[in-house]
């Protein structure tokens, strides 16, 4: 099995409020980037690695993946687009033919577990298309008429999460769709499933933590020291 990795790292982190591109910020010594990349180059033998970064930051980007394991297989940088899934077609659309699956995850979840990778990959492999989630921790409520609210039973619900991965062409397929009939995504997931194909959940081992605000930041560098 072929396996490509595609990282959309290209957004500015303006909720993380540094300034600088989120996946360079300093998380207990090494970037952001490359902390993800770390984790995912232990889990899995990729043929090749797409790191979709923002224009203006691409030598930066090349220099934070540089030595990077060997288990990434050939690693390019290329620029990212104005939304997450813009940058995720040009990495998709770079991937080589040749590949099998691909699997996109998000530079800014440092702390996914290698028995995740596996699983998600093995999932889309067999199925075509799965993701990971987590069950919410919280009590769940959805909007009804009349300004009222209502209870939900959380353990149907999931949130989604990365890593994903799909067969390559149904990944193409579902970029495509989406471009020609003018509809945003925000995961890949949705969109491959708006072709109609069904999406696998593996549920995440661990906390498979997105780094959003600055308090993220501060516990994925503890969780890390502890990992
Ligand atoms: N992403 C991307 N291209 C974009 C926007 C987002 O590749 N145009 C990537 C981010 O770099 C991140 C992942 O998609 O790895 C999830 O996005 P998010 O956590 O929202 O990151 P940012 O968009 O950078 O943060 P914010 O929304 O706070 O600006
Ligand atoms: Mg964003």
């Amino acid at each position: 099995m072929n396996v490509a990795l595609v990282i959309p790292a290209a957004g500015s982190g303006e909720r993380l409020g540094r300034g600088v591109s989120k996946a360079l910020v300093d998380v207990g010594g090494t970037a952001l980037l490359r902390r993800t990349l770390d984790r995912l180059a232990a889990a899995a033998d990729f043929v090749e690695t797409i790191v979709l970064a923002p224009s203006h930051d691409i030598a930066r980007f090349e220099a934070a993946v540089a030595g990077a394991g060997s288990s990434l297989g050939s690693v390019r940088i290329l620029a990212g687009g104005a939304t997450r899934q813009q940058s995720v077609a040009a990495g998709v659309a770079a991937v080589t033919s040749s590949m099998d699956v691909v699997c996109v995850h998000d530079a800014a979840r440092p702390l996914v577990s290698a028995r995740t990778v596996r699983a998600v990959v093995e999932a889309a492999f067999t199925g075509g298309a799965a993701t990971a989630a987590s069950r919410p921790s919280d009590s769940v409520r959805a909007d009804i008429a009349g300004g009222n609210s209502v209870a939900l039973d959380r353990s149907t619900l999931w949130l989604v999460e990365t890593p994903q991965a799909f067969r390559r062409e149904i990944l193409e397929r579902g970029h495509l769709e989406a471009v020609s009939r003018g509809n945003a995504f925000t995961d890949d997931a949705s969109l491959v499933e708006a072709i109609g194909h069904p999406i696998h959940i593996v549920e995440s081992e661990g906390r498979n933590l997105k780094i959003t605000l600055a308090a993220d930041l501060m516990l994925a560098a503890e969780l890390l020291r502890a990992s």
